[in-house]
């Protein structure tokens, strides 16, 4: 791409010329979230896509999340800026492995977190994600046996604030799992009026030690709606951008990972950059491409998500 080229005009004119939609995720770097027409998480990425009367949809997030844009939207061109944008969670849960495990508990339903490939949510009875798996959870009758996949530590989390004792695929999140409790506390006695605010994809002992729990947007949300003046937010640092956007008076520190990382940015979503994003619109590739019988069967729990969240 020519290094005069002004990224930001030539998206604006791809998204006319193409009616274009550009959907980004709270985890994408500053740039990407201010040329977005929608920044959100999953759910409401999810509901975005489904709803949508763009010709294209460009989504600036991971693959998973494409392929649910794709799954809820088919008649759309759902194109993607680098196509190795994967997810560790997703990568932790290989169809025919849950396939064969699944098997071994047919009394259970299958609650399956979002971050996932189609295949896992063509296994499974209804999907969630970190902002609704608790009442999806909770509408299943107390009694009910459920295998939760594949986050292990939201799964933790939703069997102990809801007093179940869901069966746990043993995934988990690379960025989440990272974060130094012991550097988390020193900081927490270097700041005793900030509040720890956590993604419940995170490890049991730190969401213990937490203020508040939430998904990117309810984490967004209590920034706003709180009145503390600085925060240590342990999740992905891309969400920081939207918190110092919305409280400009407010101070954000990314709570800080182990020795064995220098950042807590995820590889995946970093993958993607304004000018990958040019370069998907104009050329439309690489896009999301389905076998109907995949998208039909990953659908199903997706609309019964969809159908609870309303
Ligand atoms: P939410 O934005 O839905 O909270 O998900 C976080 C995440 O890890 C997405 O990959
Ligand atoms: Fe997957 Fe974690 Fe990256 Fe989200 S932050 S895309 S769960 S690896």
């Amino acid at each position: 791409v020519d290094p005069q080229l002004d990224l930001f005009a030539e998206i604006e004119k791809l998204k006319k010329e193409k009616n274009a939609v550009i959907l980004a995720h709270y985890y994408q770097e500053p740039d990407i979230q201010d040329i977005a027409d929608y920044i959100g998480d999953s759910l409401g990425l999810a509901q975005e896509a489904q709803k949508t009367n763009a010709d294209m949809i460009v989504f600036a997030g991971v693959h998973f999340m494409a392929e649910t844009a794709k799954i809820l939207n088919p008649t759309k061109k759902v194109v993607i800026p680098d196509f190795k944008a994967g997810c560790s969670l997703s990568d932790s849960c290989p169809p025919p492995l849950f396939q064969r495990f699944r098997e071994q508990y047919p009394d259970h339903v299958v609650v399956s977190y979002i971050n996932c490939s189609a295949g896992i949510k063509a296994l499974s009875d209804v999907i969630v994600t970190s902002s609704n798996a608790r009442i999806i959870v909770e509408s299943f009758p107390k009694d009910q046996k459920i295998i939760f996949a594949p986050d292990k530590n939201l799964g933790a989390y939703i069997n102990k604030v809801t007093g179940r004792n869901m069966l746990l695929w043993n995934g988990a999140c690379m960025v989440h799992e990272i974060f130094s409790l012991e550097k988390i506390t020193r900081l927490k006695h270097q700041h005793p009026d900030a509040k720890l605010i956590a993604h419940p994809e995170c490890e049991e002992p730190l969401l213990r030690i937490s203020d508040y729990i939430g998904s990117t947007t309810g984490l967004l949300k209590f920034t706003k709606e709180d009145s503390a003046q600085e925060y240590i937010v342990a999740t992905e640092t891309g969400i920081l951008h939207q918190m110092e956007k919305v409280n400009p008076h407010k101070k954000f520190i990314p709570a800080p990972p182990d020795n064995s990382c220098a950042c807590n940015d995820c590889p995946h979503m970093k993958r993607n950059t304004l000018e990958k994003i040019y370069l998907c619109m104009k050329y439309e590739i690489p896009d999301i491409i389905m076998d109907e019988g995949l998208r039909l069967a990953a659908k199903k729990p997706i609309d019964r998500m969809l159908e609870i969240s309303a």
